[in-house]
């Protein structure tokens, strides 16, 4: 039997149907105790869920759909390592990457972990402890390249998840004080343009490659390194100096780094039971170690074993992961929303909607559930985004005005100390009233989609009175304040998004671990670039490829 033809999401369909499928956002808010019902706080994390279409009934009956579902089985299977992954046969340990280190317990360094799956604790621990060696000589100049001179620059070759993730928290935490002065660079596009835009800024002689990639099979990540690799001969150095002083590789596949010429002092390795966009937390996440250092590092760890635990503790209503969930579930399958906007209001979040748009669509993206059979309802929705206070000149229009309808994740942070190198007290005065501006703007755009014409202010009603000026309203959405933007909040919003794709997963009886669909686009890439260079292959094409592959001037 479908989940939909269960006895929750009849309840809810008739609940929508009866009434909540036009309910009112400017209505629903006056509610007694919204705030109470609908929000939810642990440290350093707030997060306002009463500004989406569903009344105090409606939470019950999710409640009742996750345990039809068997939530709660579900999370002991995630944590307790069994199978679930079943289209690979393998488990999803991400957080056993993590486990152990806690915000509270003073030692943090590797070895230190509570973990209880031994062997695999075991080889979590030896990485660590690898990669904490290498972050210290890179961050010391005791990793010194060809010539003699220390690393200045250290430049990520990964794509997808060995790209995305580390590329994200480097980015929002490059203000922490205890930031090296080594700039991280990332390449992941296979065209070169990226390649070559960052080798131009380089030196050969103190720059470090990092080859990232789970199967060490990625096409798009091994030209890449290639190029690096000509680069580096082209500037006079010898290949065993290359492969010594100037390449680490990250896999799960230490016979591969090895025959692609990765030297075993300079390989760190991780495992197949963590996916690909859920390894930053592994070995990967290095280039993060390198810009914040080992103790940021076990920081953000720590964040993320704060959400672990949270989320197998917290009672449904309290558990920010499920709930956020729930609710998402609420909105794509009952009221037909099929998009989500991700708005961070701060710059240093650039990358996250990229991010999120991996894990979730990636994971998510999906229509048969865990046995293979097609489903009959909808899944993952359409995730994207961009830095708020952007996106409100670009296109918030749609999202106030258009005939879409869509949920967005207003993300804030209430305090920043980190506006950058001065005590002239005027100019940090001035960043401090930039940062209380972009605040009013989050909350105030998350009010107006709220409420639409009834957030206008009484005495401008006149001058509102035209079609052009309406504004509809009732576009629901979740508002998370972070206390500060740190290697632990990092940390605990990651987690969070990753379980909370989870528990999505856990409903719609989805594989969130594999990601088949991307790999038929793979083994056909190689078809067409044989293509390109055999007019008999050629030939076996479609018109519209063949016509392509000669404007593109291939002729043959
Ligand atoms: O093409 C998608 C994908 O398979 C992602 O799942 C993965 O994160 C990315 O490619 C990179 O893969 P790898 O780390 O094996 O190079």
């Amino acid at each position: 039997m479908q989940v939909s033809e269960g006895r929750a999401w009849q309840q809810l369909k008739l609940h929508c149907d009866q009434g909540m499928g036009s309910a009112k956002l400017s209505d629903l808010i006056l509610e007694d105790n919204r705030m109470s019902a609908f929000s939810i706080e642990m440290e350093g994390l707030f997060v306002d869920l009463s500004k989406n279409r569903l009344s105090s009934e409606t939470l019950p009956l999710l409640e009742q759909l996750a345990e039809e579902c068997d939530l709660e089985g579900w999370i002991a299977k995630l944590f307790s390592g069994e199978k679930v992954n079943a289209s690979e046969d393998r488990a999803a340990l991400h957080t056993l990457l993590r486990q152990g280190f806690t915000k509270s317990e003073t030692p943090k360094a590797p070895g230190v972990g509570t973990n209880t799956q031994t062997s695999k604790a075991k080889a979590v621990e030896g990485q660590l402890q690898k990669m904490a060696e290498m972050v210290e000589k890179i961050r010391t100049a005791q990793w010194r390249g060809a010539s003699g001179r220390a690393i200045t620059d250290v430049v990520n070759i990964g794509v997808g998840g060995s790209d995305l993730g580390p590329l994200m928290v480097t980015e929002s935490l490059q203000a922490m004080p205890q930031v090296s002065s080594i700039n991280v660079h990332f390449i992941s596009s296979i065209d070169g343009t990226q390649t070559s835009n960052v080798l131009k800024s380089l030196d050969p002689k103190t720059t470090l490659f990092i080859l990232a990639s789970k199967s060490f099979e990625t096409i798009d990540t091994l030209v890449n390194a290639e190029t690096a690799v000509h680069w580096l001969e082209q500037a006079g150095l010898q290949k065993s100096e290359i492969l010594s002083q100037h390449f680490i590789g990250i896999s799960t596949k230490p016979d591969k780094m090895a025959e692609w010429g990765i030297l075993p002092k300079n390989q760190l390795e991780f495992w197949d039971w963590v996916g690909g966009r859920y390894s930053m937390w592994s070995a990967i996440g290095l280039p993060i170690a390198i810009k914040v250092g080992m103790d940021g590092f076990y920081d953000f760890l720590a964040g993320a074993a704060e959400m672990d635990e949270h989320f197998q503790t917290a009672p449904i209503r309290q558990n920010i992961p499920a709930m956020l969930a729930l609710i998402d579930i609420w909105n794509v399958n009952f009221l037909d929303i099929p998009q989500k906007a991700i708005l961070p209001y701060d710059a240093r979040l650039k990358y996250l909607p990229a991010y999120l748009s991996q894990l979730v669509m990636e994971s998510n993206g999906k229509s048969v559930d865990r046995e293979g059979k097609a489903i009959n309802y909808q899944t993952c929705p359409i995730i994207w985004g961009e830095v708020g206070p952007n996106a409100q000149h670009a296109f918030y229009q749609l999202l106030h005005q258009g005939t879409r309808k869509i949920m967005c994740d207003f993300i804030a942070i209430s305090q920043r100390d980190d506006f950058d190198g001065t005590s002239n007290e005027n100019i940090d005065q001035s960043f401090l009233t930039q940062h209380s501006l972009s605040l009013a703007n989050c909350l105030a755009q998350s009010r107006v989609l709220m409420l639409g014409d009834d957030a206008i202010p009484e005495c401008l009603r006149a001058e509102f009175d035209n079609p052009f000026k309406h504004y509809p309203g009732n576009q629901p959405s979740n508002t998370l304040v972070l206390d500060e933007l740190s290697p632990n909040s990092i940390g605990k919003l990651i987690a969070l998004y990753e379980h909370k794709t989870f528990v999505e997963s856990v409903i719609w009886n989805i594989n969130p671990f594999d990601q088949w669909g991307v790999e038929l686009g793979k083994l056909i890439a190689k078809e067409t670039h044989a293509a390109m260079t055999s007019e008999e292959v050629c030939q076996e094409f479609d018109p519209s490829t063949r016509a392509l592959i000669k404007r593109l001037k291939y002729e043959n």
